[in-house]
């Protein structure tokens, strides 16, 4: 059985954990960009990890037009979600299930590096954590405490590597 690992991303976070579960299991690893339909129909199973922004999972649209739909496909979102962010984590799942209703869903989280954000990015970043900041420790969800430290302190890391051994 061949198997593929694919993944969007755009700043590097997605590529770390595909680049790290392809290395462990053997695994073939593309770029989403560089994956042609002709490559992605000769595998059996697919794992595609990518980055959310605004919500959604990058390169979904695109994927979807690769895959002949006869691959075993698991898609694992990599944002700054945390598992206990239920209302954020149903959000991104309904997005994946809407182009992808059979596919496994798994959810990873990431980093964010003040430095690397364009303005935009950054305004929005400080509207959150502005926000955020109004509330009580008990009323902030992870995603936000994570925004507010990227803004803070310049970056936040919640990339856990050992997660991929839940998955398959
Ligand atoms: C503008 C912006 C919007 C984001 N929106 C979300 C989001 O909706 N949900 C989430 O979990 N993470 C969100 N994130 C955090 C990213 O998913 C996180 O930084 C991730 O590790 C980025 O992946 P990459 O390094 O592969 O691009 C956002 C980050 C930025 C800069």
């Amino acid at each position: 059985m061949s198997t593929m690992v694919i993944y969007a991303t755009k700043r590097g976070s997605s590529e770390l954990y595909a680049k790290t579960f392809a290395q462990k299991n053997k695994y073939q690893i593309i770029k989403q960009e560089q994956a042609s339909s002709e490559e992605l129909a000769k595998a059996d199973e697919v794992y595609y990890f990518g980055s959310v922004y605004a919500g959604k999972v990058l390169g979904l649209e695109e994927l979807k037009k690769k895959l002949t739909g006869n691959n075993r496909l698991t898609i694992l979102s990599v944002g700054l979600t945390a598992v206990e962010d239920q209302e954020k984590l149903a959000e991104i799942r309904e997005g994946v299930s809407k182009v992808f209703p059979q596919a496994s869903f798994y959810h990873l989280r990431g980093r964010l590096i003040k430095q690397q954000l364009n303005m935009p990015e950054k305004i929005i970043l400080k509207m959150i954590s502005k926000s955020s900041k109004k509330k009580s420790l008990q009323e902030k969800m992870e995603i936000e405490k994570a925004i507010e430290q990227a803004v803070d302190e310049g970056s936040v890391d919640c990339i856990d590597l050992s997660e991929l051994e839940k998955i398959g």
